[in-house]
């Protein structure tokens, strides 16, 4: 049995919270995209985890596998563990040998691409974590990039850093004009540091026997019975193939990328479940339209920051401050279709309590015509005008005591919020989150219930 937990928005919409939740009953959480601009948040009694690379399991002792379809960064990654480790928890991580690595020169290289879009004006910075993530999957797909496995081998390492280094000095004196003496992001293309350091960091990975063969661990482990969550990172409008291009990331968020990035069988992931996370109202970290965003007026924007504040819609990976609309359902539809949701979770509906309005956008209007899904370019999107449908509110609520006592104990009007967005997209509610904390979320389905 698998389930697979895909962002339904634009990330952030509370994928690390349902992952430990449900990680309890799961005996392996595999991350099959992305790299460290993912950051999930965890919260046990209150305590909290952010966590980038290291999967969400990590806080219940479930053992995590970052899966070939993955990006890794082992600095950020060794970084994470050994804090957990200071913080009490002993976290069990194993990487796919054919997972791509994070090179320093890919961090640099999406830093410049990103200023040099910024410089020219024509305002198409994504707005990335800068942590490297294009670049690398660039070289993935060029088929000059360093994998897992390679950090084993160091006479391969030596050949791929002396074929790949080159070239990415180049890009940056030649194309993009800059001079790397006496500057510190030097080191960053300097073949024998590079060897020597990640020469190392294999034998960290060998030492510890963090690698493996992913499909094949998979698969032995399925056998033996053992359940599977999948965490997808990002969100669906972020995803390379079937978001907003080009402020996307380079992967693929949506539940097909589980069964790419990990080498388990698509009839597997379709077997089990697949949970779209949903947030009850809008979040953007990152430039890219965003119709339904609260920034028309003074009005607007207060109440953006009430929302913002209250939701604490700080990005996690870089500390800036998230954009905020209201809930978009033709993005939900894309969403639920593209990924085939069995079940959503609904986080957030206490960050709505006691607002005095309350507006869904149910679809847009484009060049005097009423649409109900997301068009496929940025140029489209960015002309669509909500339409949106005002819903009651409903007060503050206890969300410890609402958490116990279950759905019936939630507000009506969130209730019938929840019933709306459900009946829209044609899928049914599995939990609500009523708080960020692991006990804040009423339970309706639990997906590994069979
Ligand atoms: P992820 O990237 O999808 O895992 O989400 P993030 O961790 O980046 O952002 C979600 C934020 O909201 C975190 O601070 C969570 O602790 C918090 N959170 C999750 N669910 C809820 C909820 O239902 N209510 C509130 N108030 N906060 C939540
Ligand atoms: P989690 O897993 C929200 C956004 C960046 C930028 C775009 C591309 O925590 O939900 P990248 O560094 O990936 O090349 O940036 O994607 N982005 C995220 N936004 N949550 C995330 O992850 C994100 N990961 C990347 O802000 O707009
Ligand atoms: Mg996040």
């Amino acid at each position: 049995m698998t389930l697979t937990i895909v962002g339904s928005q634009l990330g952030d919409e509370g994928k690390g919270a349902l992952v430990d939740r449900w990680g309890g009953d799961a005996d392996v959480v595999v991350r099959y995209q992305g790299g460290d601009n993912a950051g999930h948040t965890v919260v046990e009694g209150g305590a909290e985890y952010k966590l980038s690379l290291v999967p969400s399991g990590a806080v219940r002792g479930t053992v995590g596998i970052l899966g070939n379809g993955c990006v890794v960064n082992p600095r950020t990654l060794f970084t994470e563990i050994d804090d957990l480790r200071e913080r009490g928890l002993d976290p069990d991580v194993r990487v796919a040998r054919r997972a791509h690595v994070i090179m320093p020169y890919h961090r640099v290289l999406d830093g410049i691409e990103e200023e040099v879009k910024a410089d020219d004006d024509a305002g198409d910075e994504v707005g990335t974590t800068g942590r490297g993530i294009g670049p690398t999957y660039e070289d993935k797909a060029g088929r000059r990039g360093v994998r897992v496995a390679d950090l084993l081998a160091p006479d391969v390492l030596r050949e791929k850093l002396e074929y790949a280094v080159p070239q990415k000095r180049a890009l940056v004196e030649d194309v993009y004009g800059l001079d790397l003496t006496d500057d510190d992001r030097a080191e960053a293309f300097d073949v024998d540091a590079l060897h020597e350091e990640f020469t190392r960091i294999g034998e960290r990975l060998a030492d510890e026997e963090m690698t493996v063969n992913c499909s094949d661990y998979l698969y032995r482990r399925r056998e033996a019975g053992d359940r599977i969550l999948f965490e997808g990172a990002q969100g669906t409008h972020i995803d390379i193939d079937h978001g907003n291009y080009p402020f996307v990331t380079s992967s693929n968020p949506t539940a097909g990328g589980a069964v790419v990035g990990s080498g388990v069988g698509v009839t597997t992931v379709g077997d089990g479940e697949v949970v779209g996370i949903v947030k009850a109202y809008l979040s953007r970290v990152g430039s890219g339209p965003l119709p339904t965003e609260l920034d028309g007026d003074a009005e607007e924007e207060a109440l953006a920051d009430e929302i913002r504040e209250k939701g604490g819609e700080f990005g996690t990976v870089t500390g800036r401050p998230r954009r905020i609309g209201w809930l978009d359902l033709p993005m939900l539809r894309h969403a639920a279709r593209v990924s085939g949701f069995t079940g959503v979770a609904v986080n957030h509906v206490d960050v709505l309590a006691g607002l005095d309005e309350l507006k869904v956008c149910t679809g847009y209007e484009l060049d005097g015509e009423e649409i109900d899904t997301v068009p496929t370019t940025t140029e489209r999107w960015e002309r669509c005008e909500p339409v949106f449908e005002t819903l009651d509110t409903w007060d503050e609520f206890d969300s410890a005591a609402v958490a116990e006592d279950g759905y019936d104990a939630l507000p009506e009007a969130a209730r019938g919020y929840l019933e709306f967005v459900a009946d829209e997209i044609d899928t049914p509610v599995y939990a609500v989150g009523v708080g960020p904390d692991r006990e804040e979320t009423v339970e309706l389905t639990n997906p590994f219930d069979e």
